[in-house]
């Protein structure tokens, strides 16, 4: 059995043979030299487990050669063991200064030097195979840290990524306008992954054929408005098939689909994502590169994915909203079409406030959600003219006390219907007050200026100037101008900031007498 390397070192060639022949005998390997240069070099290339060493060399004495054995080995694996017919204690301390590990007397018993051998290289490879262990330890550890630094960042990253998908989905789901949507979608994908241009084409209703462009960010509008997609076939059709994150450039596309992925590419575009509703195809998101040049990594496209999946869904709830919305409107207009029916003097008159009041909103420079509810407010204001008397409406003389109660009763009446109807109570208020004054004189609560709403105030203006320029049962229309007269007197009556507004809609044309 091979037990190691052993490299003896001694000018005198009866110390080495004695010496080299015992160790092959017990299993070892063995290299002879005779001076100290010669052991170095042999030291490099035999690398010996163990170094039997005279002190006495030509060229380089034993302590210098110990030495250079130790500048070599700088794990100390490698014992020397020093031979020296000069025994004295300087001597041996030299040796053990050098790196020696022991010292063997000349003349010297073969056995002790075996032994000696047998005990060193025992231990060495202890040590070594200790410091192998060692060195093992300390790669698993290193490499887990680099593993858990590695899955932190991942992690990191993956939580940020899941913060904006959530951020953007509480967004998505708290508008109701699909522009806002888009707008907070594109600066989405924008944010996120800092990629330029990023456009949305989609079908405006889901049997229509074609997808045309929506809208979009870090591109003119006027060079896609003209350009659409069709459903059935090339780019879109593919795209709804696979359902994924398309790279334009994809050695995969051929013909049309090819072709509208070039038109889109040569825009700057890089990728696509359908957007789909129950099988449905409802719009596509085109999104260019990064602005940073990179590639867009397996993890973003999957992410851009969830993105454009929230963004569908906040898309299609805008557009129930949307559809919602009309729907409402249309019962809005039939309600005021059987009052309308029943009052042919006031035929028109809703629409025109509502005109006049949405007109208004708009000029004050109201938000859109109280917009939304002046223009239902008005649209609704007499509804409550469908519980008086058709003959009492009608007629064209003076109303006795007991109808012009009956017909004062109308905002309290309206507001009666519609407070049940959950879409219509943020404009209940404005049916109960459109008749209230500023002095507080008016009906059916008496509230004075700032407790009558913005919104009945400006109902308020828009009826009664609609009323005084319309042909009534006992008179004939006032002009804009006379109109204008009567409201601006009546301060005790009309909010003036409002009839201000109102003048400036008529200067500017907004509100003209043939219309
Ligand atoms: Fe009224
Ligand atoms: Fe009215």
């Amino acid at each position: 059995m091979i037990k190691g390397n052993v490299l003896v070192v001694d000018d005198d060639p009866n110390v080495v043979e004695i010496i080299t022949e015992s160790l092959k005998n017990r299993g070892y390997v063995t290299e002879s030299s005779y001076n100290g240069e010669d052991a170095l070099k042999k030291f490099d290339w035999f690398k010996p487990d163990l170094v039997i060493l005279d002190v006495l060399l030509p060229r380089l004495d034993g302590f210098k050669v110990c030495d250079e054995i130790r500048s070599r080995d700088i794990h100390r694996d490698v014992p020397v063991i020093m031979i020296s017919g000069n025994a004295i204690p300087d001597t041996m301390m030299e040796g053990f200064k050098s790196g020696a590990q022991d010292y063997i007397k000349k003349p010297f018993s073969v056995k002790e030097v075996l032994a000696k051998v047998d005990s060193f290289l025992s231990q060495a490879s202890g040590r070594k195979n200790l410091r192998a262990q060692n060195e093992l330890l300390e790669g698993e550890i290193q490499k887990g840290q680099e593993d858990y630094k590695r899955i932190n960042r991942v992690l990191k990253k993956k939580v940020l990524d899941m913060r904006a998908l959530f951020d953007l989905s509480q967004d998505l789901n708290r508008l109701q306008d699909p522009e806002e949507v888009m707008h907070i979608f594109f600066l989405t994908i924008i944010g996120q992954f800092g990629s330029s241009p990023v456009a949305l084409f989609s079908a405006t209703g889901s049997h229509e054929d074609y997808l045309t462009y929506s809208g979009g960010k870090g591109i003119q509008d006027s060079i896609l408005s003209a350009f659409r997609l069709s459903r059935s076939v090339g780019l879109a059709k593919y795209i709804l098939r696979n359902q994924e994150v398309l790279f334009l450039g994809s050695d995969r596309l051929e013909g049309d689909v090819k072709r509208e992925a070039d038109f889109m590419r040569n825009l700057g575009f890089s990728h696509c994502c359908p957007l789909v509703v129950k099988s449905d195809l409802t719009g596509i998101v085109f999104i260019g590169g990064k602005i940073n040049k990179q590639k867009y990594s397996k993890n973003e496209l999957e992410l851009i994915k969830s993105i454009c999946t929230s963004a569908t869904t906040g898309l299609e709830n805008a557009r129930l909203y949307a559809q919602l919305q009309e729907t409402y409107l249309s019962t809005i207009k039939v309600l005021v079409s059987t009052i309308e029916a029943k009052d042919s003097y006031t035929r028109g008159h809703t629409e025109r406030v509502g005109r006049y009041a949405n007109l208004l909103a708009e000029e004050i420079g109201l938000d859109k959600k109280s917009r939304e509810i002046v223009s239902f407010g008005a649209a609704l204001h007499d509804i409550g003219k469908l519980g008086v008397y058709e003959n009492i409406l009608n007629k064209p003389g003076e109303l006795t006390d007991h109808e012009w109660e009956i017909v004062r009763s109308h905002p309290e009446v309206g507001a009666n219907i519609i407070k049940n109807m959950k879409f219509l109570e943020s404009a209940c208020d404005l049916v109960r007050h459109h008749h209230e004054r500023l002095d507080g004189k008016g009906y059916p609560d008496g509230l004075k200026g700032d407790e009558i709403s913005l919104g009945a105030r400006i109902v308020a203006v828009a009826d009664s100037f609609d009323a005084i320029t319309s042909d009534r049962p006992y008179r004939k229309a006032h002009s804009y101008a006379e109109a204008i007269e009567q409201l601006r007197t009546k301060t005790e009556k009309f909010d003036q900031d409002i009839v201000q507004k109102l003048v400036r809609l008529i200067e500017t044309g907004r509100i003209t007498e043939s219309t």
